[in-house]
């Protein structure tokens, strides 16, 4: 069998995945975003479509978003006479130990650093010379100062290139750490790249888009394939530890943005072993649903049933949950129930399950005769009705993959790829909303384009109609109404800034000394408002040089003239300034 269930170390006799065993034709979909040529113009006009490229299933894919970069092929043809072995363009070797060392980026200022999308190569495909995984070709090209990656294939095939498993230390070691975005392309299309690079002449950039790469809903619906084995190495630590993170924004996007279900993948017995000990030890109703034994020893430890038990019972335990309308429930009973409840504390099983589910109140939203209920006589020779609607799902169909690794997860019946950390499913979460319609805790997500100095910021400044302020969405930023202006709608329902008159809507005292005192006055200008304090009363010497005679009136001498006092000009300001 080709296909590595990698959090299985043991792979046990007879246990047959359900989809191998049904059919032959079982589904495996590659997942595809896009590449195009942004510059040279001719060369990107003449491959207008871009290409199509798989998305590894490790790193940080920017879903919903795009990577402009300057492709860079670490080649000594091109430009770096380094001295790599095997050769650069493999990227199998950390560059920094290539003579010389090999760094993108190692000169310039920050915010005047360039985006570089490195080109390597899939292999070596040597007898000769040993290749190299996918994501330590990844990990090289982050270390020298790529922020993507394209892994050129050898023959004109798309694959998913996937993350190596727990038991190659060394690269497990730094798969957390890749933190930029890779995809395979077709040896051909990489071709087109190479020859691009070739002249020397124009600098080549490319970009990478993953805006359309999930299909979009109103309300997005996911799934999460998980497993309660708790013995399965990194690969079941990094599960909990993202279960265990993920629980606090389930409680925020649960109900009223997601739609969750968790699954858990099952194996079955073969008709004809159903008697036999390895299906007794780890299958339930009478072999109809397996797991592997976690230690591969059927006699010794933990056994699959216990297992199987458990995903049935945490099945169950979101049945409940969701129908009290507290779907996240299931993710704090998840994470209680890996810390409390462990195999290498001999208290994996039903009592301590139970414990947990009374500590989560489960007797307030459900009720533990409910779970017990639900879960059955595992005992029994008959279908149960959750663990068949498991089997069906895991088949996929249509244009749904099947699930074949641990873990999957897929966002409106679109594969997931990129690692299972809560920032990076999360954005892609954010994009499968409609556009424009994602949730507020997306913002949390993404790049700040309004930072200062940055283009957001310097274009919405910029702005003459009152539109200032710079405020990120999940698309990138829009320019809103600065401070000073209030939004108002027009009839046609376009929204426009209106300047506010703060000499005249805020309080003396907000204003201050400097806008209120005796011959002080405060000036109304766009976004904002001026103080003129110490003005100067032009009357005050000579009358400011006006008319002005003496006259006897009822008897007494009293002085007229023609001066007014400019302080009046300034204190009846009422000039409203509006911007269209
Ligand atoms: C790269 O190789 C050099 C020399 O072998 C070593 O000192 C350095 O730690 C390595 N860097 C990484 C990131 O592995
Ligand atoms: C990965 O990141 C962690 C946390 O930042 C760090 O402790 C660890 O050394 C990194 N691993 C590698 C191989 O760089
Ligand atoms: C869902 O929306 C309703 C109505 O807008 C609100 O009362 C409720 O608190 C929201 N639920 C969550 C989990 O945010
Ligand atoms: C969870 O509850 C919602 C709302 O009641 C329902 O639409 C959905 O089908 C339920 N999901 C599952 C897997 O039962």
């Amino acid at each position: 069998m080709a296909r590595v269930w990698r959090w299985q170390r043991a792979a046990p006799l007879l246990l047959a995945v359900l989809a191998l065993a049904s059919s032959a034709q079982a589904l495996f979909v590659i997942e595809k975003g896009a590449l195009k040529i942004k510059f040279p113009r001719g060369a990107a006009q003449a491959h207008r479509d871009g290409f199509d490229v798989s998305m590894a299933n490790f790193g940080s894919p920017k879903y919903g978003g795009e990577l402009i970069g300057k492709l860079v092929y670490p080649d000594k043809e091109h430009g770096h006479p380094n001295d790599c072995k095997p050769d650069c363009n493999f990227a199998c070797q950390n560059f920094s130990s290539a003579s010389p060392p090999f760094k993108l980026n190692h000169q310039a200022e920050p915010g005047q650093r360039t985006n570089y999308i490195m080109l390597v190569d899939r292999g070596p495909h040597r007898d000769d010379m040993q290749a190299c995984k996918f994501a330590e070709k990844v990990w090289n090209a982050q270390e020298a100062g790529a922020q993507g990656v394209i892994v050129v294939n050898y023959e004109d095939k798309l694959t998913t290139m996937e993350a190596p498993d727990d038991q190659d230390e060394v690269s497990y070691k730094y798969l957390r750490n890749i933190t930029i975005p890779a995809v395979f392309i077709k040896k051909t299309e990489g071709q087109v790249l190479k020859d691009l690079l070739k002249p020397e002449l124009e600098d080549v950039y490319v970009v990478m888009d993953w805006n359309d790469v999930l299909p979009r809903a109103d309300k997005v619906n996911w799934e999460f394939w998980t497993n309660s084995n708790d013995m399965c190495g990194a690969v079941c630590n990094v599960q909990r530890e993202f279960i265990k993170e993920y629980k606090h924004v389930a409680r925020e996007l649960e109900g009223n943005w997601t739609e969750f279900t968790p699954h858990y993948i099952v194996w079955v017995c073969p008709e004809a072993y159903r008697d036999s000990e390895e299906c007794k030890s780890q299958c339930i109703h009478k072999g109809r649903y397996c797991t592997p034994d976690p230690d591969g020893d059927l006699t010794a430890g933990y056994s699959g049933a216990d297992i199987v038990q458990e995903n049935l019972r945490q099945l169950c335990v979101f049945k409940l949950a969701n129908q009290s309308g507290q779907p996240w429930q299931w993710w704090d009973y998840v994470t209680r129930f890996a810390n409390e409840c462990k195999m290498s504390e001999q208290n994996y099983n039903e009592e301590c399950a139970e414990k947990v589910f009374n500590e989560l109140h489960g007797n307030e939203w459900s009720s533990l005769s409910a779970l017990r209920e639900c879960i059955g006589d595992v005992t029994q020779d008959a279908d149960n009705p959750l663990m068949e609607v498991e089997m069906k799902r895991q088949r996929g169909g249509g244009d749904t993959g099947e699930v074949y690794i641990l873990p999957t997860i897929r966002i409106n019946n679109g594969q997931y790829r990129g690692k299972l950390s809560v920032t990076e499913v999360m954005r892609a979460l954010c994009a499968a909303f409609v556009k424009g319609k994602e949730p507020p805790a997306c913002l949390k997500v993404k790049e700040d384009e309004c930072r200062p100095g940055s283009v957001g910021d310097s274009v919405c400044a910029a702005n003459k109609h009152g539109k200032t302020k710079c405020q990120n969405t999940f698309n990138g930023y829009e320019c809103v109404c600065g401070p000073g202006y209030v939004t108002q709608t027009t009839k046609d329902g376009k929204l426009r800034c209106l300047n506010v008159n703060e000499c005249k809507t805020l309080d003396a005292a907000d204003l201050g000394r400097d806008c209120t005192c005796p011959r002080c006055a405060c000036q109304d200008v766009p976004g904002s408002y001026k103080c003129i304090s110490d003005l100067k009363d032009e009357c005050a010497e000579d009358h400011g040089g006006c008319w002005r005679q003496d006259f006897t009136v009822s008897g007494e001498k009293k002085l007229f003239h023609a001066c007014q006092d400019n302080i009046e000009i300034y204190k009846g300001n009422i000039v409203i300034f509006e911007v269209r």
